[in-house]
């Protein structure tokens, strides 16, 4: 985790605009990690001997992170989110990304996000096994026209047939989204989200402000950031970044209690 966050930070030390010289200053950066590592530290005692256990026989909690992403943004955040949920002992973390609508050969071609889209096509399409062998499914898209991208849409709509075979109840799920104002319609597109995962029959994992880094990036619906700060084009903050990865650890921490309760019933 700890070189997955060190990454983050590298990258957004290269990638940043010089917008925002305050919130990108070394103590803040500290500040948003030592959060995050506190929520860390919490959690891991906790939960240490029973993740432990959940180990041993074999039942360690499955993550998957589903993502759309053009410039890179959304994928960012989908990066941080996989981090977060690795910090759970023994799960099994996986980025997958959703099939595009449009041509994907004129997306790498497009010469203002060409090259942030040929890292998205890095991660492997999504299958319904994949959504269906998971325990933990985390959506993150950008925010079009007020609310979740269509190719995103497309992917949940097409969870149909294994969601009406009630293969998708009781799944913890949990959103992300960036969008380049700050009143872009982050919330709407998280909501969004979190509709579509009510309808399936998952368990959300919304933030809340169960973690201190929440109440400084994020929203209690998801992580979310802005991609354009006084009109300049700008990468995930370090605490967006930390709001995603704690956004990972929670619900990867809900999945294992959700199935272990579930484990403990049946026996
Ligand atoms: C067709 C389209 C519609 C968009 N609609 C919105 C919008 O409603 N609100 C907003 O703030 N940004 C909007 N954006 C900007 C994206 O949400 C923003 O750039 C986002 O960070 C892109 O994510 P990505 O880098 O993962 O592709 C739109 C972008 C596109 C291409």
């Amino acid at each position: 985790m700890q070189e997955n966050m060190a990454a983050a930070f590298r990258f957004h030390a290269t990638e940043c605009t010089r917008a925002e010289p305050e919130i990108h200053s070394r103590r803040y950066v500290l500040f948003y990690f030592s959060l995050h590592y506190s929520l860390r530290q919490t959690l891991n005692e906790r939960l240490a001997q029973t993740a432990l256990d959940d180990v041993e026989d074999g039942s360690a909690i499955r993550v998957l992170v589903v993502f759309h992403s053009w410039s890179g943004n959304t994928l960012s955040l989908a990066q941080a989110v996989a981090g977060g949920a690795r910090c759970e002992s023994g799960a099994t973390v996986s980025i997958r990304r959703v099939a595009e609508i449009r041509n994907e050969h004129e997306l790498l071609s497009d010469r203002r996000f060409g090259q942030q889209f040929a890292a998205a096509c890095a991660y492997p399409v999504v299958t319904a096994d994949e959504v269906l062998d998971a325990d933990v499914v985390i959506l993150g898209c950008p925010t079009r026209m007020g609310t979740l991208s269509a190719e995103m849409k497309r992917f949940i709509d097409g969870l149909g047939p294994i969601w009406s075979d009630g293969a998708l109840a009781n799944k913890v799920g949990a959103a992300f989204t960036t969008a380049s104002t700050p009143h872009g319609g982050q919330e709407m597109t998280l909501l969004s989200l979190v509709v579509a995962m009510s309808h399936l029959g998952m368990i959300v994992a919304c933030p809340g402000y169960t973690a201190g880094i929440f109440e400084i990036a994020g929203s209690p619906y998801g992580a979310s950031s802005t991609s354009k700060v006084d009109g300049i084009r700008t990468r995930p903050r370090p605490a967006d970044l930390a709001a995603a990865a704690a956004l990972g650890e929670r619900s990867a921490c809900v999945g294992r209690w959700v199935r272990r309760g579930r484990q403990m019933e049946r026996l």
